[in-house]
């Protein structure tokens, strides 16, 4: 970028962490009925597509194990300004990421491609959502991208 004085300014994209949880990798093989058919890697390229749109840096992770995913948490904290985050399963019980999420000093926002209020009853419950900024819920992938929008909302609010 030229700023007025023409001389070349360094416009630097906010870095973004997307963070996927345990299962999240056999999307499109997965309850498609639930979960639909789009893999990881389309969702991830989706993800992607939308961030070059927005001028977004992009990090995008994946793990089914809680102790990778609460040192991703902590990698995020320092390397990036915001986290898009689907926990799976561990939303509903894992203090582990619990903790990490409140002890992140960067705004969160927590997706879920199906509608965990509609669904059985201990998956009602996530233990994640108090400590994050915002939650989205039952839109399919698009939860992702509706996500990845709210983290990029939230830090242009906090500019
Ligand atoms: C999920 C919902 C969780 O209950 C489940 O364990 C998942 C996926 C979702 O994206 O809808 O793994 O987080």
């Amino acid at each position: 970028m030229i700023d007025i004085f023409q001389r070349e300014v360094i416009v630097m994209s906010p870095k973004i962490m997307v963070l996927h949880g345990p299962n999240l990798n056999m999307l499109g093989e997965r309850e498609p009925r639930v979960y639909g058919k789009l893999t990881l890697d389309d969702i991830n390229n989706m993800l992607q597509e939308r961030a070059l749109h927005l001028g977004i840096e992009l990090t995008i992770r994946h793990s089914n194990h809680e102790g990778v995913l609460v040192d991703e948490i902590q990698e995020a904290q320092v390397e990036c300004s915001g986290l898009l985050i689907n926990p799976g399963a561990l939303s509903h019980y894992s203090y582990a990421l619990r903790d990490a999420l409140q002890a992140a000093n960067i705004p969160v926002v927590e997706i879920h491609l199906s509608n965990i209020y509609s669904r059985e009853p201990f998956r009602r419950h996530s233990v994640i959502s108090p400590v994050v900024k915002g939650v989205i819920s039952g839109f399919g992938p698009r939860s992702y991208l509706l996500g990845l929008e709210a983290v990029f909302y939230l830090l242009n609010e906090s500019e």
